[in-house]
């Protein structure tokens, strides 16, 4: 991973030594009859109940066929991942979940603190693309092309999408991305498949990056 070029390129380092410990509380929005309180809740126990069922209701990714919904409470996003594919562990990648016979088929979200508000206070789409694709999604020594990139708003949060070509000695992984900020985050999805593949996969993987959103923790 190259995070930290790109770490230093966002000019994140500060934000991240800066990063909470684990005494530090996380504040959740409660409803309870008739009115809205803020609650503090140490981090480690989490009391979910409390957490209002139609926030969560809303904002799962609605059931697709062929697909399976995944929900991080916790962090604060939730996607759907082709039926079949398997998760596992990877370090530094907060989700992953892949094709147990097509290694490069697989979705991951990875995500870094920041202090900007707005994914467009980082640049258009295409440049934020152009440089975490360099920086971060593409080992330097692979050739990229950055095929397009778009911007979507959902719930008054600007998305940027985009599909890209990397190109390995030994073969070429055809790739789609979106990234958005929120909760103080900067959120990355991205999934992908062999050049080969890429003709039956397509439609599948953008229903994949189409399904991610963020709600405000
Ligand atoms: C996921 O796919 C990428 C390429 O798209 C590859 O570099 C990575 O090793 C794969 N991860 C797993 C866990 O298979």
């Amino acid at each position: 991973m190259h995070l930290l070029r790109w770490i230093s390129c966002l000019g994140l380092e500060q934000q991240i030594s800066a990063a909470p410990t684990s005494s530090h509380q996380d504040y959740f929005l409660t409803d309870r009859p008739g009115r809205r309180q803020l609650i503090a809740v140490g981090t480690t126990l989490v009391p979910w109940v409390l957490l209002s069922h139609e926030k969560y209701a809303s904002f799962a990714a609605e059931n697709k066929k062929g697909f399976l919904p995944v929900t991080d409470k916790k962090d604060g996003y939730s996607f759907l991942y082709p039926f079949g594919w398997q998760e596992v562990v990877i370090e530094g990648q907060d989700k992953v979940f892949k094709d147990v016979i097509e290694p490069l088929e697989n979705v991951s979200v990875t995500m870094l603190p920041t202090t900007k508000q707005d994914i467009r206070d980082l640049g258009s789409p295409q440049e934020v693309a152009e440089t975490l694709i360099k920086k971060v999604l593409a080992p330097p020594s692979q050739k990229t092309k950055l095929v397009q990139a778009t911007e979507h708003d959902a719930d008054g949060k600007a998305y940027y999408t985009f599909e890209f070509i990397a190109q390995a000695p030994t073969y070429t992984r055809h790739a789609l991305g979106t990234i958005c900020i929120g909760n103080g985050k900067f959120y990355t999805l991205t999934t992908g498949a062999n050049e080969r593949r890429w003709g039956k996969m397509k439609d599948k993987l953008q229903t994949v990056v189409d399904s991610f959103q963020i709600v405000n923790l």
